[in-house]
């Protein structure tokens, strides 16, 4: 039982044990693509009220738009430079709305964009398509520390059930803490994190099956 800041009890957003009731989009991973408009809201209460959806078809610039946000941040924490142009490069969101394996999705604190994350249906270390992966993952700054991206993190896996990985890379220190948080608070501590040092990616790793 967490204690929220105004002094009130509230639990902490576990993961969901209930059956899911939304159709599984492994069977048609590119279904959200179409704009099926289908909502995921979190079967708990986050600190703050957390929504997560698809991203259609029309809103591929407003993702560009926050792919310049998360470039940003990875940029202080990578020690990249700043572009030339005065714009990140935003090659994560190519093929996001096209026919790939990556699925976009907006994250909402209230009534406010908060974030985005971008799921892959096959593994980036093995291309194993019976993994999901967490590709990408952003909640910006203006909404972070109230629970947003722990209640968009269990909302996403809820989505897709089955085997994850979820990379952080090296100097990432703050996105480790937050990823083996949820994923331990999530899994009772069953999961497994290694570092791998391949081609694909040189950071941590953590692979769990959910539920
Ligand atoms: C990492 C990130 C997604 C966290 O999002 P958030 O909405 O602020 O996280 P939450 O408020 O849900 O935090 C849940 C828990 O994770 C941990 N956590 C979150 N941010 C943390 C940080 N900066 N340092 C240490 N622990 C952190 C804490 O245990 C936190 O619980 P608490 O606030 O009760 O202490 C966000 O900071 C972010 O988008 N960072 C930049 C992009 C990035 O690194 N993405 C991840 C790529 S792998």
């Amino acid at each position: 039982m967490r204690i929220r800041r105004d002094g009130a009890a509230r639990p902490y957003p576990e993961r969901n044990t209930e059956p899911s009731s939304r159709p599984g989009c492994r069977a048609s991973p590119k279904q959200h693509l179409l704009g099926c408009g289908e909502v995921l809201v979190p079967r708990y209460h986050p600190r703050m009220q957390t929504t997560v959806t698809p991203a259609k078809l029309g809103e591929e610039p407003v993702l560009r738009n926050l792919a310049q946000l998360y470039a940003y941040d990875f940029a202080e924490i990578m020690g990249w430079d700043i572009p030339d142009s005065g714009r990140f490069p935003d090659a994560i969101v190519d093929g996001c709305f096209g026919n790939t394996s990556r699925c976009p999705f907006f994250l909402r604190a209230g009534d406010h964009l908060a974030g985005f994350a971008i799921v892959d249906m096959r593994s980036r270390l093995t291309g194993d398509e019976s993994v999901h992966d967490m590709a990408e993952f952003f909640v910006a700054r203006t909404s972070r520390r109230r629970g947003v991206g722990a209640a968009a993190a269990v909302a996403l896996f809820d989505r897709f059930p089955g085997h994850w990985e979820v990379r952080q890379a090296d100097r990432n220190t703050a996105a480790l803490a937050f990823w083996r948080a949820i994923i331990g608070r999530n899994t009772a501590g069953r999961f497994d994190e290694v570092r791998h040092d391949g081609p694909g990616w040189r950071g941590t790793v953590q692979s769990f099956d959910w539920p």
